[in-house]
């Protein structure tokens, strides 16, 4: 098995930490490095997946490192080929991605300007929310080209979406094709049209009532997860999605998956960023693909990039 680059998580909670986890038992890049601002937290937390390796067979050396808000530490992180930015407080229940987004914004810009110093070329996945707004303010952070810079999500909704058919009508989880596109919040655009079983259309299998509740279900899916934690957020499922996302980048893949994208054009939609459809490799996002959607699924999209517009245009001064 061959290794390459250096791939770093920043921020050791459990979001941070499964993702070094995922990474480092992929078994493809050199090095992990998690770093998080609780002194020896990451450095704990490197050590005990690295005693982990000769039981799980991988080779990947994780690096730990306590860094500081001013900058110290963030040596270790130097010469990063991806960046995974899962920095910042998550949602209590009750709470939406959006009340975090004044305390998350000063931690996110902090985090990138150092990220952007010491890894320059660096391809960012920002995981952070609220997600399309901190993707944008680490853009303008770290004035990283655009397509350098993209956000976690739409992997993950569209793999909660994915379950919530799956368990509806009690097949296989590879049988079911879907997708979801929009904001990571309430605007999220889950697109039953392209939603398939064995490829056969999701509406030949469910009413449109039932396939509304699943909707509604995927956009409430954080927040589910939140209200049976108590404290905290998901983390095994957006995990998954941002180390495969990291994966399709150092592998180059050319994989197209949905992910917070900055969109200029397609759809005819401008100048924002928000979850669409996206090839990725090792340039980051190499192509924004543009799916068929219904009138009504387009019609949604476009209010999402409206409210996503409007909330990325607040966090220039955040
Ligand atoms: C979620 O939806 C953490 O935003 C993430 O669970």
């Amino acid at each position: 098995m061959s290794r390459s680059g250096k791939v770093t998580v920043v921020g050791a909670g459990f979001y941070g930490s499964t993702t070094a986890l995922r990474l480092a038992e992929y078994d493809i890049f050199e090095s992990v490095v998690l770093t998080d601002i609780l002194d020896g937290k990451p450095e704990g937390i490197a050590l005990d997946i690295n005693q982990s390796r000769s039981i799980e067979g991988f080779e990947s050396r994780v690096i730990g490192a306590t860094t500081t808000a001013e900058g110290k530490g963030y040596e270790a992180t130097a010469g990063s080929d991806v960046v995974i930015i899962t920095a910042g407080l998550p949602r209590k229940p009750g709470m939406s991605r959006m009340d975090l987004i004044g305390v998350n914004a000063g931690i996110v810009r902090g985090v990138a300007e150092n990220i952007a110093k010491h890894s320059p070329n660096a391809v960012l996945i920002v995981v952070s929310n609220p997600l399309d707004e901190m993707t944008a303010l680490a853009q303008i952070a770290t004035k990283f080209p655009y397509q350098r810079v993209m956000g976690q999500a739409g992997m993950l909704d569209t793999a909660r979406f994915t379950h919530f058919v799956a368990e509806k009508l009690n097949v296989p989880v590879a049988s079911v094709k879907t997708l979801t596109l929009g904001s990571h919040g309430e605007t999220m655009v889950p697109i039953p049209s392209r939603c398939t079983v064995d490829g056969a259309a999701l509406s030949t299998k469910l009413s449109d009532t039932e396939i509304q509740e699943l909707v509604t279900r995927t956009r409430n899916g954080g927040a589910e997860v939140v209200a049976l934690l108590k404290t905290g957020s998901a983390y095994y499922a957006p995990s998954a999605a941002a180390a495969r996302m990291a994966k399709a980048v150092i592998q180059d893949s050319g994989e197209v998956m949905p992910v917070c994208a900055w969109v200029d054009g397609q759809y005819s939609i401008t100048g924002v960023y928000l979850g669409v459809e996206a090839q990725i490799g090792r340039a980051g996002i190499t192509k924004v693909v543009e799916s068929d959607l219904t009138a009504s699924e387009l019609a949604e999209l476009k209010v999402a990039a409206e409210a996503v517009r409007a909330k990325q245009a607040d966090v220039k001064d955040l």
